[in-house]
């Protein structure tokens, strides 16, 4: 009987592991302007695996982010981050998200150094680590020109290398980008991709949000959110088969828009609001 039970505890939580990051019913609603900004998600995310979060405008993808990460409380449903539970195990959970926030959170009046010197004694890291990660993270972050430059003087896109430098500084597991490469030109985003997989292959998680389609599908999985809610999920080849096109976005197109119908029978989508009185092709 016990062992039964044991067997039983050990099985679930064996499955619970195997996720980095997996929330369950996960609502965020702003009663006082009647807002439902994320509306239900149920996420999984492998660990180990780069999960691109794709939607329009306003569609949630900041707000389910800033709950993962613990900036803010859902207002039911639940998370888990690597076996935990967020907010409760906020503590535990912290030292494993790096978070890079769509609105940055540099100290503007700091230097390039001071502020991935900053958040690595933040998360308590000794003097001599935060010393040698922050040689390292300048280097690799192509930032060692500006070391000694103002958060404030640097441009769009090293703003971002900087936030991505600050969220790596303490050696999390788990890494959110929030809008991960805005303002960062082609060929540092070819780079930060190279890097992102590198990340990947030394064993992180990456969940990103982009308006880049290209760049999402170079993600493993794809997660579209509408109106706060997960409409659809799969690897880019399986999205581009399921709905017969060359590329993501043309499905993110097709999706993002209200009024649309899904034929389940033949698995393709309807496009009724785009071209009204045409069915499925
Ligand atoms: N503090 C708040 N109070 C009320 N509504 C909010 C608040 N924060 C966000 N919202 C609303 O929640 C919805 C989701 O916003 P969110 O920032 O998560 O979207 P997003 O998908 O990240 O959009 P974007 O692509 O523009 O970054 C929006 O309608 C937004 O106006
Ligand atoms: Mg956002």
């Amino acid at each position: 009987m016990y062992v039964n039970i044991i067997y039983i505890v050990l099985k679930f939580a064996m499955r619970l592991m195997q996720f980095a990051i997996k929330t369950l019913d996960l609502y965020k609603i702003y009663k006082r302007d009647k807002v439902h900004a994320v509306n239900g998600i149920n996420l999984k995310i492998y660990r180990s695996e780069i999960y691109a979060f794709i939607g329009a405008n306003g569609s949630g993808k900041t707000t389910t982010i800033d709950m993962l990460s613990g900036i803010l409380n859902p207002t039911s449903g639940e998370i888990n981050i690597w076996g935990m539970q967020q907010p409760k195990d906020l503590k535990k959970i912290s030292p494993y998200i790096g978070i890079a926030p769509q609105d940055y959170s540099l100290y503007m009046d700091l230097t390039v150094r001071e502020n991935i010197e900053f958040f690595g004694k933040l998360y308590r890291l000794g003097s001599k680590k935060v010393k040698e990660k922050t040689k390292e993270l300048l280097k690799i972050l192509n930032l060692e020109e500006k070391e000694n430059v103002l958060a404030e003087f640097l441009s769009g896109g090293m703003k971002r290398r900087l936030s991505i430098a600050c969220a790596l500084v303490h050696e999390p597991i788990i890494l959110l980008f929030d809008e991960a490469t805005v303002g960062v030109d082609p060929i540092l985003r070819v780079y930060f991709w190279d890097y992102f997989r590198q990340l990947r292959n030394e064993g992180k998680t990456i969940l990103l949000t982009s308006h880049v389609m290209d760049e999402a599908e170079k993600a493993d999985r794809i997660g579209l959110i509408r109106d706060g809610k997960i409409i659809e999920e799969g690897t880019p080849a399986e999205l581009k088969e399921k709905y017969n096109v060359n590329n993501i976005e043309d499905i993110f197109i097709l999706l993002s828009k209200r009024g649309e119908v899904e034929d389940e029978s033949e698995g393709k989508l309807c496009t009724f609001f785009i071209l009204p009185g045409v069915g499925c092709s």
